[in-house]
């Protein structure tokens, strides 16, 4: 792990959220783990704002539970077991950030992670409900089983969208040993609310 500015990945995703995210905004986790992002979220928009979390496995909808209940958090975020790739059948347009944090669950089945295909359809309804000026930031793991897969198929995809309606970057340690994680930042320059 770094030790430098950036620190690692995860971090340079809550970076640029914390820039762009203000009290009272909708976001949206889309992989909430261990519920750590979800966390970070729920402290940025305030009491007035939502955080809609999605996960597939009840043990990260449980641990994202149990901690938003220990930090007092829990009555602004929206707990959802499903599918990341029905996002935009929960949550309307005008979304302010979106964080995606693939892989596979800290200390659960390293089996049941992120695929590319289900991925990228989770990015695209993702990209429809973002608000003008809104964010979305993916971390991929490429060093874990289908990681690099995952993160190709999204690149590709993002490299063709318009530059006129997105600005779209990447950051990685490029002197790091081992497939260290990277960002991808997505930023919609117009169109959406
Ligand atoms: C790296 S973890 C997320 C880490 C988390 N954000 C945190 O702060 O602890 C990736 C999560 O994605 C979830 N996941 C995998 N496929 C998914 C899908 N299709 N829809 C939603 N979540 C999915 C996994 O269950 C896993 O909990």
């Amino acid at each position: 792990m770094s030790k430098g500015i950036l620190k690692n990945a995860v971090q340079i995703s809550h970076m640029i959220v914390a820039e762009v995210v203000a009290k009272g905004d909708t976001v949206v986790d889309a992989s909430c783990g261990r519920g750590k992002d979800t966390l970070f979220l729920a402290n940025l928009v305030g009491e007035n704002g939502r955080v809609y979390t999605f996960d597939i496995q009840e043990p990260a909808i449980e641990s994202t539970r149990d901690l938003l209940l220990e930090n007092g958090l829990l009555e602004r975020v929206v707990l959802l077991q499903e599918d990341h790739r029905n996002i935009s059948q929960y949550v309307n347009s005008g979304v302010k950030a979106c964080m995606f944090n693939l892989g596979y669950l800290p200390g659960g089945d390293h089996n049941i992670k992120t695929e590319a295909d289900s991925t990228l359809e989770a990015l695209k309804g993702s990209l429809d409900i973002l608000a003008q000026r809104g964010i979305i930031t993916l971390v991929f793991y490429p060093g874990h089983p289908g990681g690099q897969i995952e993160m190709d198929l999204i690149r590709d995809y993002l490299s063709g969208l318009s530059q006129q309606d997105f600005e779209i970057s990447e950051i990685r340690f490029i002197n790091q040993t081992n497939d260290p994680p990277q960002v991808i930042i997505v930023e919609k320059l117009h169109g959406g609310i």
